[in-house]
């Protein structure tokens, strides 16, 4: 159990002198009923607080799946573009999450934000081999030389010797590319090696999950089911 101001400062609703604004101005709900008690004990494991009805999560562990737009990069803060953290609710930010692995700011699609460092150091670690699958627009077409050079292991033309990898043609200048590793810019470096130049990239699938109907843009919460299998 824990005092509902101090729940509320760690949950980033602001500070104690602030907390109590919004306690008094009754902007806040535990359970769905409003409490002005700043001094009242709550059980943050079972207990829902909102804040103007946006649920809050203190320090519960999290972890969120966005569809990221093009045109965003995945850092915390930048000074020159706009970063993937301005598409989280202020609700999730508020939690501390960072994202886990990265997309490049031209790249669409799954990317994945905790705030457990653990789970998040487990997750991009080279020895996990997490698999990620990709849709590739691009120019030139697969031939089976490519899918057998992807299989084989790829070198890059920077000389970078890659993990043997899956390369799906899906028609003339689209394939699934499926790879274990994150090397920086890889599928377009990978795909480049074989003359084929990347023009649209979305990520689809990290491991057990996969993006599905989450609409560009949007982001969910990740099931407990789902961060048991991503753990696994
Ligand atoms: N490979 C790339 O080239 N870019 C990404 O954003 C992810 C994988």
């Amino acid at each position: 159990m824990e005092r509902l101001d101090k729940f509320l400062c760690d949950s980033g609703a602001g500070t104690r002198s602030q907390v109590k604004l919004l306690l008094k101005a009754g902007r806040v709900t535990v359970d769905g009923k409003v409490e002005r008690d700043n001094g009242r004990k709550i059980d943050p494991e079972t207990q829902q607080v909102a804040l103007d009805g946006e649920i809050l999560g203190g320090r519960r562990r999290i972890v969120v799946m966005l569809n990221k737009p093009a045109g965003f990069v995945t850092a915390t803060e930048d000074a020159m573009d706009r970063t993937v953290m301005e598409l989280l609710p202020v609700s999730l930010r508020a939690m501390d999450v960072k994202p886990v692995g990265r997309l490049d700011k031209a790249t669409e699609g799954l990317l994945l934000f905790t705030n457990d460092g653990d789970l998040l150091h487990r997750l991009i670690s080279p020895k996990k081999e997490v698999p990620k699958v990709y849709y590739a627009r691009h120019e030139g077409e697969a031939t089976e030389a490519d899918i057998a050079a992807f299989g084989a292991g790829l070198t890059l033309r920077d000389g970078t010797v890659c993990l043997p990898a899956r390369l799906e043609p899906l028609g003339p200048g689209e394939s699934l590319i499926t790879v274990c590793e994150g090397k920086y810019h890889q599928v377009r470096r990978m795909m480049a090696s074989r003359s084929m130049t990347v023009t649209y990239l979305e990520r689809r699938q990290e491991g057990p999950l996969i993006l599905g109907s989450l609409s560009r843009g949007s982001c969910r919460e990740l099931t407990p089911e789902e961060i048991q299998a991503l753990e696994c």
